[in-house]
């Protein structure tokens, strides 16, 4: 298959954009950006068409996938009425980096969904990705683009040759803003509860409703039980090398962790400051320790990274379980495959 690669990082092409829109319509499927992770998108009305990203990706078929809309006029074509807390949710969040699981309705092809009652849905905050949905005039669902298993793709050159020849288009839009998917909320009981973390946080989330809880598995392995999110129980964001993720409330303590753990020929994912402390591995800074903003943006571009280097194993150093160190640290926690500890 001929790939097409378009480059909007300085200006977006009106033309090339709507061809992107045309091959969507025609069940192709394609690499977009959003202000969350790169997408693979496919039309979500058909099956055929949501097939090809599951081929594309190797990504198990019980998995469902996000469906993205442009405007609130697509949302209620896919999904029964929202409650109130859902309209909440949806007036606050919409467009952003926030996915609302929702009841949906009947015609949604099972591909799409894994055959769920329920639908997530998206609005990305992003000016290529809106306008990719709209002249398509569809709904698009889309997984984050990347083979299963890999970290997320933040940039298109870090996923180029993983989809070469697999997609009808790829469009360049530079960096993605955020860095991390969004979040993935459910509303049960009439309570929100986060099943991915993400930019939208358990206290933004709380300050428009009043209340939202954590899904029990967001640093637990899912095994012996169904989890909410399908996805949960994959691999996930994983390096090819052996990795572990250290941490502690205090700095002495985690400094000691990490010498202790050293093995030889070992990289290091840390902070600006302790950059200079373990002379004998390779160390790849994610930005200044209290900048998480910076820390979600830098994450899957270095996870990618360290991986080409010719090292043994891999130590990253983890962050606070609070405000977007939640979301941090529930990507790094899948990324070791749960060799974490806390000290
Ligand atoms: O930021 C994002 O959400 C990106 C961009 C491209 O929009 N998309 C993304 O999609 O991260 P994906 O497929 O990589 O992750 C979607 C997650 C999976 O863990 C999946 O199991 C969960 O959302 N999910 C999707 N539909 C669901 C449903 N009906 N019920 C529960 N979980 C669902
Ligand atoms: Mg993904």
């Amino acid at each position: 298959m001929e790939t097409k690669i378009f480059d909007f990082r300085k200006e977006i092409k009106e033309d090339e954009l709507k061809y992107c829109a045309k091959c969507l319509q025609e069940g192709k499927i394609g690499i977009f950006p959003t202000e969350t992770v790169y997408g693979l998108g496919a039309s979500a009305l058909s099956d055929q068409a949501a097939s090809l990203i599951f081929k594309a990706k190797n990504r198990a078929s019980d998995n469902p996938l996000i469906i993205h809309i442009s405007d609130f006029s697509m949302l209620y074509d896919l999904v029964q009425e929202p409650n109130e807390v859902e309209k909440k949710l949806l007036d606050a969040f919409f467009p952003g980096p926030f996915t609302l699981i929702l009841k949906g309705k009947k015609h949604i092809p099972k591909t799409v969904n894994a055959n769920l009652k329920t639908v997530g849905i998206r609005m990305p905050d992003n000016e290529i990705a809106h306008k990719l949905i709209a002249y398509a005039n569809i709904p698009i669902c889309a997984p984050s683009a990347n083979l299963s298993s890999k970290p997320s793709g933040t940039t298109l050159e870090d996923i180029q040759d993983e989809f070469m020849g697999k997609v009808s288009f790829m469009i360049n839009g530079g960096p993605t803003q955020i860095g991390l998917e969004s979040t993935v909320c459910q509303v049960i009981n009439g309570i929100p509860t986060i099943l991915r973390p993400g930019k939208i946080t358990q206290e933004d989330i709380a300050k428009v409703v009043g209340c939202c809880k954590l899904d029990d598995y967001l640093f637990k392995e899912a095994t012996n039980t169904i989890p909410k999110s399908p996805g949960m129980k994959y691999k996930h964001y994983a390096p090819s090398k052996e990795a572990i993720l250290l941490y502690s409330a205090s700095e002495k303590e985690l400094i000691a962790l990490i010498k202790e753990k050293v093995k030889p020929k070992t990289a290091i994912i840390g902070c600006l400051e302790h950059q200079n402390l373990f002379p004998n591995c390779k160390y790849f800074s994610y930005g200044s320790k209290n900048d998480y903003e910076t820390i979600m943006h830098e994450i899957f571009t270095l996870l990618r990274k360290v991986d080409q280097e010719n090292i043994d194993y891999i130590i990253i150093e983890g962050v606070k379980k609070e405000g977007l160190g939640l979301a941090i640290m529930n990507r790094l926690i899948r990324s070791v495959s749960f060799n974490y500890i806390e000290r």
